[in-house]
């Protein structure tokens, strides 16, 4: 039998190379989505993975949704929370809302996503969850305190997780992008981009598809000793 995955934010930009991705190396994919039903379905129509729409920012709505994906597809063995959103202002700008939104979503969605699925891991003894951390997390970013607390958080859930589940088959790992050619980086201001991409010793973006192959690399069940790490993906444009 497959092994099912489920990729939150799977049906654009980073989620979405990994959803495919992963769907390409055998697994039963079930990608959520938070909004844009016309991309989701079209994203269907050409992949043939199934789509699901909730937010991760609620834990009523993620343990619901969970449910009904594994009674669809059977139990969640490989769960990658992706689903993240920016929010970016300086410091003196940033308003609580700006930060609230930034946390619930890729903060508080990763407990939200991980939590309703873990119980099933633990019984099974096996499981792989990879969150999709930022090189922002690592190093801060000018106009990101918001989004660069959640992705710093984002790591000390995958180190904590590592501990816990180790004895019980289950895996914890977190990637950290640089910037990456997504709608995400593309929104940015053309000449703040240009001074990034100038930063970054590859001298590009990274791909999603560069993305995806650590998440390969990091679900696969010889995969069972590589636990609490932080896999980094940036052109060396930063290192720990
Ligand atoms: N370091 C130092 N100063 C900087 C700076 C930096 N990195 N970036 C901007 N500034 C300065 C500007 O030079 C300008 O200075 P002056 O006022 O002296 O001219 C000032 O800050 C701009 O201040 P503003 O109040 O005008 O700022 P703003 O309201 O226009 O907002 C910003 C600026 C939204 C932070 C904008 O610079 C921006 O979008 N920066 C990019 C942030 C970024 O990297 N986001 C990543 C998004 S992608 C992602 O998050 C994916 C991932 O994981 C990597």
């Amino acid at each position: 039998m497959a092994r099912v995955a489920l990729v939150t934010g799977g049906s654009r930009g980073i989620g979405e190379a990994i959803s495919k991705r992963l769907k390409a190396d055998g697994y039963e994919v079930a990608a959520t989505y938070a909004g844009n039903d016309e991309k989701a379905a079209a994203f269907t129509k050409a992949t043939g993975i199934k789509t699901y729409k909730w937010n991760v920012g609620s834990y009523e709505d993620s343990a619901a949704g969970i449910a009904k994906v594994e009674a669809e597809l059977g139990p969640i063995d490989v769960v990658v929370a992706n689903a993240g959103i920016t929010r970016d202002a300086p410091f003196h700008k940033m308003t609580p809302a700006q930060w609230q939104e930034v946390i619930d979503t890729n903060l508080t969605g990763v407990f939200n996503t991980v939590h309703p699925i873990w119980p099933g891991m633990r019984e099974r003894k096996f499981g792989r969850v990879i969150v999709i951390s930022s090189i922002n997390g690592q190093k801060g970013q000018f106009g990101q305190v918001n989004y660069a607390a959640t992705k710093a958080g984002d790591l000390g859930i995958v180190k904590s997780l590592a501990q816990e589940g180790a004895r019980a088959g289950i895996t914890a790992n977190a990637i950290c992008p640089g910037y990456i050619a997504t709608e995400m980086v593309m929104a940015i201001p053309e000449e703040v981009r240009a001074k990034i991409v100038a930063g970054i010793p590859a001298g590009r973006l990274g791909e999603p598809e560069e993305i995806a192959r650590c998440v390969a690399f990091l679900a696969a069940d010889d995969a069972g000793f590589i636990n609490g790490s932080t896999i980094s993906a940036n052109g060396a444009q930063f290192f720990v």
